[in-house]
């Protein structure tokens, strides 16, 4: 009893001191409920208001807090401040599935997200990567389509392994990053033990307004970054503690334990682009190290876990639009599109002013001509417009060339990136197969793959992926295909998404 008073006072929303955090105040003890019980109307109506929507996609994650400190001197290639020497700020970082909803298991087969947020002097400076190098497609009008057919179908809400490999084996530029899902990483063993990579192509600028182009690569200092779980282990996981891996991250830092990654840069010269033997904007192709080597860059280091997820992480808001001067974007077409996407995407989820949710707000003043609109809670003052002679904020460029600038020219067209020498789409995929993966990790491959294959793919699909994995490496494919062959005791006899009653000219395929 004497416990329950320690506390302070409960109150309603407005402040006032209620009366019972136990009955609702009724005409006589078994009375009817009374509608002017404001404390019982408030609780039932903010409970029923509590969930927002979710993110799509990326909807499982977590994350936590810590700094980033700069180790080396990179002003060579950047003049944002965050790069310069003796430079640090506080980080927000989270981690995430791709396909899997807010509540699903975090031991599932996907890539991982691998999001940073910067506090720098220059602003917010985001980076929103994955624990892999590239990505499943190059083009932005196939992402939606894409995401599409790793969720759930239209009739049964259900996920599909057949829809999922006909997306692939239809986009052939995806089996760069199909090898890594099906390989070790994409179970990764937990969030600490895991890179994080920019995968795109960004663009620095110097103090003398020289400009380079830039990979980023967030090492983990907890092993080699291939730590992972193997799909038996993860399928049980995914029963026992769908929370693995945010268990993991949360323990760590509560027990003193804090993990982090040295951040790592790919740097090319500028001019190097035009004539490079891969297009170094596509964001399947990875930049051989031999060409361009890692130089280390600084330190992340996470040792706050959040308090409240909800406004911590889960309105925890990046865009990869988020660039401070000295950093900027590339030709990279994935790239530009999300430097629309995620601020839209915040708008629709957290409402036009998110940026003012404290996880999201900039530790310098913000001097923005935006205004009013719905949740806002900073005053705006006059003059509302510029340019004005009151007194207002005023554009004052950075000194020196912008980042995020380059030369275009040309007819307006709907193509594919003009090819380069060396790009193809199953090279660096076999590469990954042959050169980098061993033994043991390539047997996995085989057995994950076959795994998944196995499961709900039609016939029709199936025979695809045989010749998709014959592509990326022909020995690899014929040992898919033969252990597929052997689960199924043959032809698969699985429908896939022919099973669907909706599909539009069904009949006439058939
Ligand atoms: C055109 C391509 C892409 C589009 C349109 C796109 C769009 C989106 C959208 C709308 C979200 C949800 C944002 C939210 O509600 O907070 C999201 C989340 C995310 N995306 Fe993408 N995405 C694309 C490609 C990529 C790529 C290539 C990467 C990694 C290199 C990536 C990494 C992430 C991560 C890590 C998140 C979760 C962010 C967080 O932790 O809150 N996305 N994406």
């Amino acid at each position: 009893m004497t416990d329950r008073k320690n506390g302070p006072p409960t109150t309603t929303d407005a402040g006032i001191r209620v009366q019972s955090d136990e009955h609702s105040l009724t005409v006589g003890p078994d009375g009817p409920i009374l509608l002017h019980d404001a404390y019982l109307l408030e609780q039932m109506a903010n409970f029923n208001r509590e969930r927002i929507p979710e993110r799509q996609p990326h909807a499982k994650g977590s994350g936590a807090f810590g700094t980033f400190e700069i180790t080396q001197d990179v002003t060579r290639y950047t003049k944002a401040a965050i790069f310069q020497p003796g430079a640090s700020c506080d980080v927000a970082v989270r981690f995430s599935t791709v396909a899997g909803e807010r509540g699903s298991p975090d031991t599932w087969r996907d890539p991982r997200g691998f999001s940073v947020k910067m506090y720098t002097e220059d602003g917010n400076f985001d980076m929103v990567g994955n624990n892999t190098p590239i990505f499943f497609i190059r083009d932005p009008l196939k992402f939606q389509h894409f995401i599409r057919s790793q969720k759930r179908r239209a009739d049964n809400n259900m996920r599909d392994h057949d829809m999922q490999w006909d997306f692939w084996t239809l986009s052939p530029e995806s089996a760069h990053q199909v090898t890594y899902l099906m390989g070790d990483r994409g179970i990764p063993k937990s969030w600490r033990e895991m890179n994080g990579y920019s995968s795109h192509t960004y663009s620095l600028t110097n103090a003398d307004g020289e400009r380079f182009w830039v990979k980023f690569h967030f090492h983990t200092d907890q092993g080699d970054g291939n730590a992972y779980l193997s799909q038996d282990e993860a399928d049980k996981l995914a029963g026992m503690d769908g929370d693995y891996h945010r268990r993991d991250l949360f323990t760590a830092i509560q027990d003193g334990n804090p993990p982090s990654w040295t951040l790592k840069w790919q740097v090319m010269p500028y001019e190097d682009a035009r004539t490079y033997h891969l297009n170094p904007f596509d964001l399947t192709k990875v930049w051989p190290h031999a060409d361009y080597p890692l130089m280390e860059v600084g330190k992340l280091v996470l040792n706050r876990n959040p308090t409240d997820f909800h406004t911590e992480i889960e309105q925890l808001a990046f865009e990869p639009n988020n660039m401070v001067p000295g950093i900027g974007l590339s030709p990279d077409k994935m790239l530009l599109a999300r430097g629309f996407s995620y601020a839209d995407a915040h708008r629709a989820r957290l409402g036009v002013n998110y940026k003012q949710i404290p996880v999201n707000k900039p530790q310098v003043p913000v001097h923005s001509y935006s205004k009013d609109g719905a949740g806002r809670t900073e005053k705006v003052s006059d003059p509302v417009y510029a340019p004005n002679s009151y007194g207002g904020p005023s554009a004052q460029p950075d000194p020196g060339a912008e980042a995020g600038l380059w030369h275009a020219d040309g007819d307006m067209v709907r193509q594919a990136y003009t090819l380069r020498e060396d790009d193809d789409d199953w090279s660096q995929a076999g590469i990954l197969v042959r050169d980098v993966m061993d033994d043991a990790a390539r047997d996995r491959l085989v057995t994950n793959a076959a795994g998944h294959l196995s499961n709900g793919v039609s016939e029709k699909v199936l025979q695809r992926a045989f010749e998709y994995w014959r592509n990326i490496d022909g020995a690899t494919g014929d040992k898919i295909e033969a252990k597929v062959r052997e689960k199924l005791g043959g032809k698969s006899n699985a429908p896939g998404l022919a099973s669907a009653q909706s599909i539009r000219g069904k009949q006439a395929a058939e």
